[in-house]
Order: C-alpha cells, then sequence, then structure tokens
C-alpha cells in the first residue's frame, strides 16, 4: 500500500465463534487487518479457515445464532461497525460496503429480469425514481461489459460468466467504496474467470474503489492484491505488501500453498512426478480444539517442542512483513 493513503477499514482483534452441536466452533481467532482506500488486500487460505466469517462480520452479517461476534473492532473510517445500530449498518452496507456472496450463482432471482435486480439495488439505495434507475442499471450493465439491450432478460438467457457480471453489476450498483468479493470467480472455467478478473481489476482503477478479495488462490492473489493476509484456522500466519509474501515467503504454511502450484519450470525441466501438485499433507486441525499454540504445528514440517508451548504472535520480519512463527528466523535479529 503507498503508506499516505487513508485507511478505510480497519480490524482489530476479530474473534467470531458459532455455537453448534460439536462443541464451540471457534472460526475467527483474533484478527488484525486494514484496507486502504483504493487499496485491494486478499485474503487466501483453504477452505475453513474463516474468511467468509471475517467478511460476513464486517457487514453484521454473521447468522446469530449460531455465531457471535466475541470480541473486536471493525472500523470504518473510525467508527465501530460493531456498536452501529441497524438502521445505520443498512446504510453501511447500501451506500459504503457492498459485497459478492460465495457462490454467486444462486443470488439471482429466476423471476426477475436481470435489470429490474440492478435497478431494486440502485433504488433502494440510492433514493431514485423508477425510471432513473433503469437508466442507471443500464450503465452499470455496460460498466460490467453487457449491452444495455439484455436489461429485459432473464437469468437463465445468461451464460455462467454473464450472470457472474451481474452479480457484480448489483454489487457495483451502489457506488460502494469497499467491494468485499468472496470468491468471485471459483465457479467459473478458467478463461471466463481470467476475464473477469481483468475486468474487476479495471472497474478498481476506474472507479477508485477499495476491494477485499477472498480466495483460495494464489494465482488471483498475484493479479489483483497489493496486500496479502494468509489465513490459517481463523488466525493471519502472514501479511505484508504482494510482492514481499511472494517474494519472501517465511510462514510454513504459505510455502504449502506455493507447494499446490504446479511448477511450471520443473514441467519443462524435469519428469512427470517431480511436477505433480504437492499438497500440503495432514488437515486443519478441528475448530473445536484449537490448540493454543501454533496452529499448524501438527501439519509443520519445521515444527519443533517449542512450537507447541505458547501461542505465537506476529513477529515483524521487515517494513511491517509479519509472520506467526517461531521457527523463522528474524532477519538481522539474533535469535
Ligand atoms: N453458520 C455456521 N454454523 C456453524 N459453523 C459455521 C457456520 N459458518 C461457518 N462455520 C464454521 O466456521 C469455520 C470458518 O468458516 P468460513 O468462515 O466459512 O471459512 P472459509 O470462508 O475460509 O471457508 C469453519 O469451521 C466452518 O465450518
Ligand atoms: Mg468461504
Amino acid at each position: 500500500m503507498k503508506k499516505e493513503s487513508e485507511i478505510l477499514l480497519q480490524i482489530r482483534d476479530l474473534s467470531v465463534e458459532y455455537q453448534t452441536e460439536d462443541g464451540i466452533v471457534k472460526a475467527v481467532n483474533g484478527i488484525d487487518l486494514n484496507v486502504g482506500k483504493g487499496e485491494t488486500v486478499g485474503l487466501v487460505g483453504e477452505t475453513g479457515a474463516g474468511k467468509t466469517t471475517v467478511a460476513l462480520s464486517i457487514l453484521r452479517l454473521i447468522p446469530d445464532p449460531p455465531g457471535r461476534i466475541v470480541r473486536g473492532e471493525i472500523l470504518w473510517k473510525g467508527k465501530d461497525l460493531l456498536k452501529e445500530s441497524i438502521p445505520e449498518m443498512q446504510k453501511i452496507r447500501g451506500d459504503h460496503i457492498s459485497m459478492i456472496f460465495q457462490d454467486p450463482m444462486t443470488a439471482l432471482n429466476p423471476v426477475h429480469t436481470i435489470g429490474e435486480q440492478i435497478a431494486e439495488s440502485v433504488i433502494l439505495h440510492q433514493n431514485l425514481h423508477k425510471k432513473e434507475a433503469e437508466e442507471a442499471a443500464k450503465k452499470t450493465l455496460e460498466l460490467v461489459g453487457i449491452p444495455k439491450e439484455r436489461y429485459f432478460d432473464y437469468p437463465h438467457q445468461f451464460s455462467g460468466g454473464m450472470k457472474q457480471r451481474v452479480v457484480i453489476a448489483i454489487a457495483l450498483a451502489c457506488n460502494p467504496e469497499l467491494l468485499i468479493a468472496d470468491e468471485p470467480t471459483t465457479a467459473l472455467d478458467v478463461t471466463i474467470q481470467a476475464q473477469i478478473l481483468e475486468m474487476m481489476n479495471q472497474l478498481k482503477r476506474d472507479l477508485g474503489m477499495s476491494v477485499i478479495m477472498i480466495t483460495h488462490d494464489l494465482g488471483i492473489v498475484a493479479e489483483m492484491c497489493d496486500r496479502v493476509a494468509v489465513v490459517y484456522a481463523g488466525q493471519i500466519v502472514e501479511w505484508g505488501t504482494t510482492r514481499q509474501v511472494f517474494k519472501n515467503t517465511y510462514h510454513p504454511y504459505t510455502l504449502g500453498l506455493f507447494g499446490s502450484l504446479p511448477d511450471m519450470k520443473a514441467a519443462d525441466e524435469q519428469d512427470f512426478d517431480e511436477r505433480r501438485l504437492k499438497p500440503i499433507s495432514g488437515m486443519m486441525p478441528d475448530p473445536t480444539k484449537l490448540p493454543d499454540w501454533c496452529h499448524f504445528a501438527e501439519r509443520c514440517p519445521y515444527r519443533t517442542d517449542e512450537c507447541e508451548k505458547d501461542p505465537i504472535p506476529l513477529r515483524d520480519f521487515g517494513d511491517g512483513h509479519l509472520v506467526r512463527c517461531r521457527r523463522c528466523p528474524v532477519p538481522g535479529k539474533e535469535e
């Protein structure tokens, strides 16, 4: 992030639990995060890491019960959203922060035209009359690369990629300052995915909005994000600029995520076995029984007894590149 840029969103020590039959799921455990104006921040990690829970917390959409925000602050331009009234939150959701939900294909209503669905969002949030809302909706359609003549078409008349553009158009209709995109391209095939990401990058530049990009795909982080938080079992394990995290990867979990990407160099030069994906072995710990020490220890090839004693704090590995690992030696410091 450009250091001087204004911080829009600041999350402090966020912790969220879900009460389930199997016990209390500790989904988010003390997450700190900030997003600057015009900046794209990635949240990356495997399924169950707590990414969607962070996103829903920002909008105060955690289902309660079973969910409960147990601790923390979510400051939007300095005001704590966790203390806002319901009407105030509705205003924030409409006018300032919008979200593309995971599994967007189910987000469209099959019995209304796509135009009506975008216009509805405009009417709700911008207080426009029907005719003006229709114009605004048509403009938004064109923004996402759909001809305005298709305003009167129904969702079933669109392909998967086009439907996803419509879903993005609905999220953009209120001119958000922050867009939270929860795995927005996971359901699409690769070529369509690339088109959508390119479009989102363009929109970001044109509209100057901030984005929180949630994904399990480091390729998407590389393409979209200024900074990235690697999330594991409800904690950030590595945080920095995309460049810091990609160039000087420290945390064994992040290294493991990179290891799960196919190595194209190996693919060119070596035999088949070496270019196979190397997934991280083992599974995430049971979220109802998280250890008090390093959450990744169980799977970590570098763990020692020291790792299984106390909670591991994030440490600065230089210029704000934070890593939650006892084993990684901090450059320039004697351990
Ligand atoms: N409504 C819910 N009820 C109970 N547990 C939930 C609920 N939503 C999420 N969880 C649990 O919280 C943890 C984090 O989930 P989630 O935030 O969806 O992760 P991610 O988006 O990274 O896949 C998981 O263990 C998940 O099973
Ligand atoms: Mg999710």
